[in-house]
Order: structure tokens, then sequence, then C-alpha cells
């Protein structure tokens, strides 16, 4: 799948991080890949994250999932929108909306979110932190985009959503299925369903925040350290003033924290596992079953296809001397050799046929063999 009317290197130039853009017509051969029923269902589940929004201008409330079934049919004539987080995670042709978007790196991908929407349906007028592609999936939407804000943009008293007071609309259109439109961080917008049926595929990237990085990375580096690693003065010069933190004092001070912080190695492993933690961590993807070498040796020499888990997060550090550091879902694997180019090729491709020669090289086995068990791929004989 790639895009119409859409030229990767002019986006990242003029669009990407800084003005909306909407793509007429993005997706010709577009067919809707999920029934508002299936989504009704995905939001009952309890390990699915989802929200129902009822109501419209002025009067907005929200309840989160799971959602009873029975809600979908006491809503009234009022407009709802139903939201459902990381529905790719759960439905492979949802997942496939990733395709045209992998220009951008695995690690700044967050989810694939779907709305549905009933006539007048939307959850006001808004900004994100995150970049996002709303793809218009079935019916049509009325999108405003606005002014760029901030962590200062005064915002309605409303508990949950994060409503803006002002909206200064600098454009408008109507969403056709197949269009995309890009938004990017902190930019008002704000979306109405026209008609019923309406369902928006959201393709929602994240960016930390320097505060999780650095409570993070300090946790990570924390956990490690000894009690008695400790500042040492041996050879302390005699002070006139007690009261004074000497210079040298403080350089040795500093030097303890920032000499651990800027262990450019240390992060990458620690960054690379972080940034892969899947989305739900604690959704068990595991096999009913664990497999041995054997096993998929049998598989791959049958051809059967190689499909990574759509909620699993895989991405790769390439480090002195051909080695790769490969991370899947929190897990760092140490790779070299075959099992390297492996590694590479399993972060660029969602599914793919395994090289038969690969069952020969006991790296790369053992890594397959740990990535089963752990949920992440699987195979599938194809029928
Ligand atoms: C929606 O799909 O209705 C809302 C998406 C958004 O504004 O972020
Ligand atoms: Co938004």
């Amino acid at each position: 799948m790639t895009l119409n009317n859409f030229n990767v290197e002019l986006f990242l130039r003029d669009y990407w991080q800084q003005k909306p853009l909407l793509i007429r017509n993005a997706l010709a051969e577009w067919s809707n890949p999920l029934e508002p029923d299936e989504l009704a269902g995905l939001a009952c589940e309890p390990e699915v994250e989802s929200r129902l929004v009822v109501g419209a201008q002025g009067s907005w409330a929200v309840e989160h999932g799971p959602l009873a079934e029975a809600r979908f049919a006491a809503l009234g004539q009022e407009p709802s929108t139903l939201l459902v987080q990381a529905v790719d995670h759960h439905v492979p042709e949802v997942a496939a909306l990733l395709a045209p978007f992998r220009f951008i790196p695995n690690w700044r991908i967050d989810d694939v979110m779907v709305s549905y929407a009933t006539d007048g349906g939307g959850v006001g007028p808004h900004f994100d932190q995150y970049d996002v592609f709303l793809i218009q999936g079935h019916g049509r939407r009325r999108w405003r985009v606005g002014q760029m804000c901030n962590d200062n943009s005064a915002l309605l008293p409303h508990e949950e959503l994060r409503l803006l007071t002002e909206f200064h609309a600098t454009d408008e259109w109507l969403l056709e299925p197949g269009d995309i439109l890009y938004v990017p961080p902190r930019i008002a917008h704000d979306g109405v369903a026209v008609g019923d049926n309406c369902m928006t595929y959201s393709i929602g990237f994240r960016a930390p925040s320097r505060h999780e990085l650095i409570t993070s990375f300090a946790d990570d580096l924390v956990s490690e350290m000894e009690d008695d690693d400790r500042y040492a003065d041996p050879g302390l010069a005699a002070q006139t003033n007690p009261g004074e933190i000497s210079a040298a004092a403080l350089a040795a001070l500093h030097e303890m924290v920032t000499e651990k912080l800027a262990d450019r190695n240390a992060f990458a492993k620690w960054f690379g596992a972080f940034s892969s933690t899947s989305k739900y961590p604690e959704i068990d993807w595991k096999p009913q079953e664990s497999v041995e070498a054997a096993q998929l040796q049998s598989w791959i020499a049958n051809g059967e296809p190689l499909t990574r888990n759509p909620a699993s997060r895989f991405a790769f550090v390439r480090q002195d001397g051909g080695a790769v550091l490969l991370f899947v879902d929190g897990e760092c694997f140490e790779t070299a050799g075959e099992a390297a180019a492996f590694a590479e090729l399993l972060c660029a491709q969602d599914a793919m046929i395994v090289d038969p020669d690969l069952i020969q090289s006991d790296t790369t086995m053992t890594l397959l063999v740990q990535l089963y068990n752990q949920g992440s791929i699987a195979f599938y004989q194809e029928d």
C-alpha cells in the first residue's frame, strides 16, 4: 500500500512537525478494514482501552471502557463517538494501515486508534502532544485545524477532555473515505462527523518527554548501583570557612552524576529496551505451547511465513564491528553475523519467508526460539 498524491521527501521537509497537510484521495483503492460491530466488540474487551464520548458542542460526557454490550443499544439521539486505542494490535487489517507510514522509524509509532461517530459526533476542539495521520475510513468528517497551542493554552473546566476555550480556525475540509489529514503536535483541531457511520483511523506517533527520559534512564542506572559507590575526598585540604561547598567538591560530585548519564552505550541499551516495551505490557501474548528449535526449523523448511505480532515493538541499534542490538518488547538481544543481518530484516518487515539456510545458524535459531516463546513472532501455515 502506498499513498497517492504524496511525496515523502517533500512531506518531511515542509510539513512533518510543522504544519497540517490534507492528502486527498491518498488511498485510492480504499476499502474500510473494520466493521463498526467489530470495533464495538473490542470496546467490550477488558484488556482494550476505549472511551465513549456522548454529546456535542458544550456538553461532552466521557465513559471509559470496557463497555457493556447493552450500552450501545441504549445510546439515544445525542451525537456520540466511540474511540478505541491500539486496534492495530488486535486486527491485522488495521495494522496493515501502518505500511505507508514506515518511512518514520518504528520507535516513533504509538498505535492506530479507531473512532466511530454518529452525525454531529466529535471529541471537541483540542490539541495533542503527538503527530497524527487521520485517515477517513467510512462516512464523512469535517475537520478544522487552528492555532499552535502550548501548556499555557486555556482549557475548559472539563475533567477528562482537554478542550480548548478558544479555537481560531485556519483551514477547514470535509474528508471523504480514503482522504488523509496530517496534524502536527500542538496544532488545535476539531473533527465533527457529517452524517452517521463516520469512522476515522488515527495513525498516532509518540515522542518521549525530557522528563520521562531522565527519570526512566536514571531509574535504570540506579538499579545497578552499589551502596559503597560514594563520594570520597582523600587529600582534603583544610577549609578556612567550613560552610563553603568548594568548587572542587562540586566538580567531583557533579562528575559522579554526569559520568553515568553520559554513558552512550548504557543509554542506547536502555533506550532500546525502554522504547520497545509494548504499549500494554500486561497483555500476555505467549503461545499456548512453547517450542524448541526443531519445530521452528521444520516450519521454516516448509516455507511457512513468519509474522510479527502487531502488538510487538521491534527496533535495533548498530554497534561497532557489525554487531546489532535487537530490541523486541523490552528485551535486548545482542546479535552478530547472520543473526545480526536477520535482526535488521525482522525490523524492516512485519511478515517474511525466512531464508531456509538460516536453519543452520544456531544463533539465529536461538533468537527465533526466544522471540516465538515470548509471543513476539508467530508462524502461520498459509491455507
Ligand atoms: C477522532 O477520531 O474522532 C479524534 C481524533 C483526534 O482528534 O485526535
Ligand atoms: Co486529536
